[in-house]
């Protein structure tokens, strides 16, 4: 059987690559680092910025799939340090890197493979210099460019945004991708052959605030902001080319949440 690497394993996506792995054939060992971890994995407590940490959760393995990160404080260490410790140390094998759609600065929206990042923040900033590392470092890997997050068994940061927030951005636009999808469709590229940048989405381009409604937000009761000058406004990823690549769908927010029961408007669906 072959050995997967889950970096950031207890992360949102982690947990839900390391519960779906062995049903594709895996047999996976994750990596923790402060939370504790919990579900069947060969758990391994690593700080992925120390090198020597990195090569021994890599050791013996056969692909990494690397999600670990942080975003806020520690975000450069954790993102290009503990991406070069990763990336260096994975030599050889397969590679599938985990990167973000904010590495746009989202004065277009419906962004493509080959169009040119621009990060406007810090945390999209070292995302792409990870990205830059990782193209070097591993000339096959895939470089896979989601959007927000949602959907696992236990809420997640955009669930408890939509019952604890107040105000959401009415113009800032992201194609969010349910943790399902998105960890069948990293599982389903570790078979095939996709070097560089690769965008999983989900099909609907969805406002902050529709966002939240369709997560439960009580439109009556939240408010519409605009977005600031310094977020970028429109990251939404045209995934045209992953739907080709995939037998996975990456389902749009409004699909799997339902056309929103409390009036929210549909979005523009890219397919
Ligand atoms: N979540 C989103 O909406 C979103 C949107 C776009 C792109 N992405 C990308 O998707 C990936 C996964 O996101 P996620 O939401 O699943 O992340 P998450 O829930 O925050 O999990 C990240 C994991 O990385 C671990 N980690 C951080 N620094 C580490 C270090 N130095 N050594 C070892 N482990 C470390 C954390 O461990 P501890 O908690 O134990 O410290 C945590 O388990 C990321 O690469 C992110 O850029 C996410």
């Amino acid at each position: 059987m072959q050995r997967l690497l889950v970096t950031g394993g207890c992360g949102y996506l982690g947990r839900e690559l390391v519960r779906r792995a062995p049903a594709r054939g895996w047999s996976v060992r994750a990596t923790w680092f402060r939370r504790p971890p919990s579900g069947d994995a060969e758990w391994v407590r690593a700080d992925l910025r120390d090198p020597e940490e990195a090569s021994r959760a890599v050791d013996g393995v056969d692909a990494v799939v690397h999600t670990a990160y942080r975003q806020g404080e520690g975000e450069w260490g954790a993102n290009v340090d503990g991406t070069r410790a990763v990336a260096t140390a994975a030599a050889g094998r397969r590679f599938v890197h985990l990167s973000t759609d904010l590495v746009f600065d989202g004065t277009r929206g419906r962004y493509r493979e080959d169009d040119l990042p621009a990060p406007v923040g810090s945390y999209g900033r070292s995302k792409l210099e990870a990205e830059r590392l990782v193209g070097e470092l591993q000339p096959a890997a895939t470089i896979v460019r989601t959007s927000l997050i949602y959907g696992g068994a236990e809420p997640g940061p955009q669930e408890r945004l939509a019952q604890e927030g107040t105000r959401f951005f009415v113009d800032e636009i992201r194609s969010p991708v349910q943790v399902t999808d998105l960890a069948d469709a990293l599982l389903e590229l570790l078979r095939i052959d996709a070097p560089g940048p690769l965008h999983l989405g989900g099909a609907d381009d969805v406002s902050r605030f529709d966002f939240a409604v369709l997560l439960g937000a009580d439109r009556a009761a939240i408010e519409g902001a605009r977005t600031t000058p310094e977020r970028a406004p429109d990251v939404s990823l045209d995934s045209s080319r992953a739907a080709e690549l995939l037998q996975t769908r990456l389902r749009g927010a409004y699909e799997v949440l339902g056309s929103g029961s409390n009036g929210a408007p549909r979005a523009t669906s890219s397919r």
